[in-house]
C-alpha cells in the first residue's frame, strides 16, 4: 500500500477528491497525513477522514529554508512513500525537493509548459487563451517545470471568468491526480523513469 502525505494551502477540494478515492477498499494507496503552510480551510477534509494534520505556517519563519526544514522534519516524522503538492501555493526550497525528488508530485490548473506559476488560471484568460487544461508533474527546483506525468485539455468558454475556469478545471485536475497516484502504487508508473524518452520498441 503506497502511502501519501498531501501538502494544501486552501479549500483542498482535489485532496477531498484523493481522501475519498482512498477510502475505497481497492484502492491501492492510503493518505497517511495532510500538511500546510498556513490554517488552510482543507484541513477539514483531513479531520473528517480521520487522517492526522501539521501545519507549519511559513509567515512564522525568517527564511524559506526556515521553514523548509521544519516542513521535512514533519514530513519525515511519517516517512510516506510520496508527497502530493495539492495546491500548495508555496514553492519548496531545494532541499525538501531533494529530500523527495522523485517521489514529489503536484497539480497545476494550466496545461503546461503554458501558464506555470501561481496564478495559471488568471494567466491563461489574460492571454486570451482558447484553451487551457490540467497537469500533474513531478516537482523539481523550477516553478512547474518538472516532468510531466499526465494532462490534460480544458476549453476555455467566451464568458468564462477565473473562478469558473477554473472550477471547471478541477475535476479534471482530480481525475488526473487520482489516476496518477494509482499508477504510481501499481507500479505502472515508475517516478524514477519520469522524464526519460520513451524506450524504443
Ligand atoms: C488547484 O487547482 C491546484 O492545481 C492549484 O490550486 C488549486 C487548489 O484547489 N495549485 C496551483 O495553482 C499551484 N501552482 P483546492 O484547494 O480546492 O484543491
Amino acid at each position: 500500500m503506497l502511502t501519501v502525505a498531501v501538502l494544501i494551502s486552501g479549500t483542498g477540494s482535489n485532496l477531498r477528491a484523493l481522501l475519498e478515492a482512498a477510502a475505497s477498499a481497492d484502492f491501492p494507496a492510503r493518505v497517511v497525513v495532510v500538511g500546510a503552510d498556513r490554517q488552510a480551510d482543507g484541513f477539514a477534509h483531513a479531520e473528517q477522514f480521520g487522517i492526522p494534520t501539521f501545519l507549519v505556517p511559513f509567515r512564522e519563519f525568517e527564511s524559506r529554508e526556515h521553514w523548509g526544514e521544519e516542513l521535512q522534519r514533519q514530513l519525515a516524522v511519517w516517512n510516506p512513500d510520496l508527497v502530493v503538492l495539492s495546491g500548495l501555493m508555496r514553492l519548496l526550497p531545494a532541499s525538501v525537493v531533494d529530500a523527495w525528488a522523485p517521489r514529489l508530485i503536484n497539480t497545476h490548473p494550466a496545461y503546461l509548459p503554458e501558464f506555470p506559476g501561481a496564478h495559471g488560471v488568471r494567466d491563461a484568460l489574460a492571454a486570451g487563451a482558447t484553451e487551457t487544461g490540467a497537469s500533474v508533474i513531478v516537482v523539481d527546483t523550477g516553478v512547474d517545470t518538472g516532468p510531466i506525468l499526465a494532462q490534460e485539455r480544458v476549453p476555455v468558454l467566451a464568458d468564462d471568468t477565473e473562478h469558473s475556469l477554473h472550477e471547471r478545471i478541477k475535476p479534471v485536475e482530480r481525475r488526473l491526480l487520482i489516476d496518477v497516484v494509482r499508477r504510481i502504487a501499481t507500479g505502472e508508473l515508475d517516478l524514477s523513469r519520469a522524464g526519460a524518452p520513451a524506450p524504443t520498441p
